[in-house]
C-alpha cells in the first residue's frame, strides 16, 4: 500500500557519537506520527544505529550496497552483510552514487535485482540535471533512466519499491523544485507506471521527492497529490528540522 515515508540521507556525515545522539534526540522528539520514518546513516555506524533504535519505529537503512553477493571486492559492503545486522532496505541510485562514483543504469540495474533477491527493499532515486531541465528534455531524461531499470522489472517486484524523485540541481544547493516542479514529474511518473504496468501499481507506488527539503518548504511539497513524502539530506541532520518535515507529511 501506498505509504507517506520520510527518509533521512545522513550521507558521509556524523560520527559515532553523533550518530548515537541524533538517534536519541529523534526518539525522545518524534512522538506519534502516522508516517514511515527512515535513516541511513554511514555503514561503519549501522549496527550501532539498528542498537540505538531499539524498538522505536524509524527503520535504519543503507545508503547503498554492492552488486556482488561476496568475494574480492576491496572496500564493498554486500547485502547479506547488512541483512545480518538487520538492514532490509537500501538507497539504489543517488546522484551522488551517479555523479561521483559513475554508477550508471547497467550497474543500477544490477543493484535492483540483487536487492530483490535478497529480500531487500529499495529505493531507487532518479532525477535530471541542471542541462536537461534548462534543455526541456527532464521528461525523456526521467522516463529513460526508469526504462532502463525499474521498468524493466516484474510488476510483483514493485512492492518493494520505493521511488524517490531527485533533482540533481536541487541537490544540496539551497535551490528546490517547486512543488509543482515536483508534482509534474511524480504525476508523469505515476501515469507512465499505470500505462506499462497497471493503476494498481501506479496507485500503490510511494514517490518521495529529494532536494533541499526543509521545514519551510515542505508542507507545500507534501501536499501535492503524487508526492507521497521525501528524502532528505543536510536538514536530516538535524533532529528538530527532519521532525518538523517528518510531521509536514502527516
Ligand atoms: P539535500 O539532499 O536535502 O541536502 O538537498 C537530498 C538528497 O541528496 O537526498
Amino acid at each position: 500500500m501506498r505509504r507517506k515515508i520520510v527518509a533521512g540521507n545522513w550521507k558521509m556525515n556524523n560520527d559515532l557519537k553523533e550518530t548515537i545522539d541524533l538517534i536519541n534526540d529523534l526518539k525522545q522528539n518524534l512522538g506519534n506520527v502516522d508516517v514511515k520514518v527512515l535513516i541511513a546513516p554511514s555503514f561503519p555506524f549501522l549496527k550501532t544505529a539498528v542498537d540505538q533504535v531499539g524498538d522505536h519505529s524509524i527503520e535504519v537503512i543503507s545508503q547503498n550496497i554492492n552488486d556482488n553477493k561476496s568475494g574480492a571486492f576491496t572496500g564493498e559492503v554486500s547485502i547479506d552483510m547488512l541483512k545480518s545486522i538487520g538492514i532490509n532496505t537500501t538507497l539504489i541510485g543517488h546522484s551522488e552514487r551517479r555523479a561521483i562514483y559513475n554508477e550508471d543504469d547497467v550497474l543500477l540495474f544490477k543493484k535492483i535485482n540483487i536487492a530483490l533477491k535478497s529480500n531487500m527493499d529499495i529505493i531507487f532515486c532518479f532525477g535530471e540535471e541542471l542541462k536537461d531541465r534548462k534543455s526541456n528534455s527532464h521528461f525523456d531524461v526521467v522516463k529513460s533512466q526508469l526504462d532502463n531499470t525499474v521498468m524493466k522489472l516484474e510488476s510483483s517486484s514493485w512492492k518493494n519499491i520505493v521511488l524517490a524523485y531527485e533533482p540533481v540541481w536541487a541537490i544540496g544547493t539551497g535551490e528546490t523544485a517547486s512543488a509543482e516542479q515536483a508534482q509534474e514529474i511524480h504525476e508523469f511518473v505515476r501515469n507512465y507506471i499505470s500505462e506499462k504496468f497497471n493503476s494498481e501499481v501506479a496507485d500503490n507506488i510511494s514517490i518521495l521527492y529529494g532536494g533541499s527539503v526543509k521545514p519551510s518548504n515542505a508542507v507545500e511539497i507534501f501536499d501535492k497529490k503524487d508526492v507521497d513524502g521525501g528524502l532528505i539530506g543536510g536538514a536530516a541532520l538535524k533532529a528538530h528540522d527532519f521532525i518538523e518535515i517528518i510531521k509536514a507529511n502527516s
